[in-house]
């Protein structure tokens, strides 16, 4: 856990905050992030937050997100009771809602499903509903329902299955909603979220992404003080953004470290240097290690392997790093709050941990404070900061490249021949699909190569070659993702690319499996 924490209460976002309790459901990030839009700030928290935790938030409201759970099961998430003495507006979401009427003495039982769209009939049109039509189209997804309210709760809508679809307790500030106002299917259920948040809990617009650079630089600045801070930089969006907010509050107290390990993109080491130096005007600690990761990796085949050896041997230089051009104080890095979900922080029921997806190997000897400047920030809010602070429109709209680089993208042994045959092919995919505005659509666009060979005949000589896979998904959020339906007339100019401009290769691929079952990445 970074110092973030501390400082965001006083000094970087001192601003009005929703929290999101996490009760499960696939759309609790969605809620945020539709809060957001609205410029509020809203933030995703665990359903068992403590009570502590929530009072140093100083949340104006809260809102509980659905989940698979039945509350009426054996472990079903349960806040916290004191919560409810927080005297806080709530509103209760699907299971959030269930939660609210099973928490105040109402019954909650078994329905029948409903799931899709429904008409909300609307009882009552002050606070919650206001200025909304008499019925609206409403997306649900549920199984149980509310069979008898709490007292002090009344009907506020309902649908031609629940007679309780909305119910208020106006005294508490105390509301469920059945259906799901954050997908797009609910009609007008932004304007729901607005009534709730802007005047029940009556939260101040204030989340405004210059604003949040302002206030975020003024923290790392009353925090850093005159302290030294060490940032490892890969030139992906989120190193960079850190980089450079960082840079913009302490200057040269800020030091960047980039690292060469040979396994990056087709003339990734020159375009970073050059961004670094060029375009923000920051010196780089360039470590060109290829050799040295080559050496740790020969014969190694298994993929978890290849990533422990990456992430241990880019300690070890960090550490090198940090002694010859130190002291630091700090570290900086640029986890994003889904980062924080993903590896378990937020123990909501619906997050995964991806532990090798983190930075692996920084040592924690070297005992540097944590400073994470981009901690509550989701993806494309990233790159929205990034777009404010300079970062170049092409770098932005580059696909993620994961850590241990092409090392998982070659299968098998990772060889100087394979790394070279997967730069130029990934170069070519990459480029193919710029020429027809498909990069914008497309999670990751990168070529696979492993040991398999096939025979092939390359001017009138029969070869006996390496295969080239492509691999293009379209995903949201990596935790899924599809192969795209590529025109054949690109896949063939890809391919055509791909035998003619790289030597030896006399077969193409296109992967067509989608993650689960697959990963999105061969190795
Ligand atoms: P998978 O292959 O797990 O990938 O479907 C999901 C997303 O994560 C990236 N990825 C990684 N990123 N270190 C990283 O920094 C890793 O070890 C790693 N493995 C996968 C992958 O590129 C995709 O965007």
């Amino acid at each position: 856990m970074g110092i973030f924490k501390d400082v965001r209460k006083n000094k970087v976002n001192a601003m009005d905050r929703i929290v999101v309790l996490d009760f499960g459901s696939q759309y609790a990030h969605l809620i945020c992030r539709r809060i957001r839009e609205f410029k509020v700030y809203a933030e995703l928290v665990p359903y068992d937050i403590s009570v502590d935790k929530l009072e140093q938030i100083e949340a104006k409201g809260m809102i509980f997100s659905g989940g698979p759970a039945s509350v009426y099961e054996e472990n079903a998430p349960m806040c916290d009771k004191r919560i409810f003495e927080l005297n806080l507006p709530i509103l209760g979401i699907c299971y959030g809602h269930q939660t609210l009427v099973y928490n105040f003495g109402g019954e909650v039982r078994k329905a029948n499903r409903e799931y899709g769209s429904a008409d909300l009939i609307i009882d009552d049109h002050t606070d919650l509903f206001n200025g909304l039509n008499s019925t609206m189209r409403c997306w649900m997804s549920h199984g149980d329902t509310a069979d008898k309210l709490p007292d002090n709760f009344r009907i506020i809508a309902h649908t031609s299955n629940s007679f309780a679809a909305a119910i208020a307790n106006k005294e508490r500030n105390l509301y469920g909603i059945q259906f799901h106002p954050e997908v797009v299917h609910t009609e007008k259920g932004i304007e729901v979220l607005k009534n709730f948040i802007l005047k029940i809990c009556r939260a101040k617009q204030e989340w405004d992404m210059k604003d949040f650079i302002n206030k975020t630089i003024s923290g790392i600045k009353e925090n850093v003080e005159d302290e030294n801070v060490l940032c490892a930089t890969s030139g992906g969006i989120d190193s960079t953004v850190t980089a450079l907010i960082m840079h913009r509050a302490i200057g040269d107290k800020l030091r960047c470290v980039f690292v060469n390990h040979g396994l990056l993109r087709e003339g990734e080491e020159e375009e970073v240097v050059n961004m670094f130096e060029y375009n923000f005007g920051i010196k780089l600690i360039y470590v060109n290690a290829e050799k040295r990761f080559l050496d740790r990796l020969k014969s190694v085949i298994d993929p978890e392997r290849k990533r422990m050896i990456i992430g241990n041997e880019f300690g070890k230089i960090f550490e090198e790093v940090a002694k010859e051009n130190g002291p630091f104080q700090w570290l900086a890095q640029g986890t994003l709050y889904p980062d924080i979900i993903e590896s378990g922080v937020s123990k909501g029921p619906a997050s995964l941990i991806k532990s090798h997806h983190n930075v692996a190997g920084l040592p924690k000897k070297l005992n540097f404070k944590v400073i994470e400047p981009l901690r509550n920030l989701y993806k494309d809010e990233v790159k929205e900061v990034g777009k404010l602070l300079g970062m170049p429109e092409l770098l932005i709209k580059r696909n993620p490249f994961p850590g241990p680089g092409l090392a998982i993208r070659i299968i098998g042994e990772v060889t100087n021949e394979k790394i070279a045959i997967c730069k130029r092919a990934s170069r070519i995919i990459e480029d193919e699909l710029l020429k027809v505005n498909m990069n914008d659509k497309i999670w990751q666009a990168f070529a696979i190569v492993g040991d398999d060979k096939a025979v092939g005949v390359l001017g009138d000589k029969r070869v006996y070659g390496n295969i080239v896979t492509i691999r293009v998904v379209e995903s949201i959020d990596a935790m899924t993702a599809d192969w795209a339906r590529l025109p054949y007339e690109l896949l063939e100019k890809i391919s055509n690319r791909i035998t003619n401009e790289i030597e030896n290769i006399t077969w193409v691929t296109y992967a067509i499996s989608s993650k689960p079952p697959s990963t999105i990445e061969p190795g």
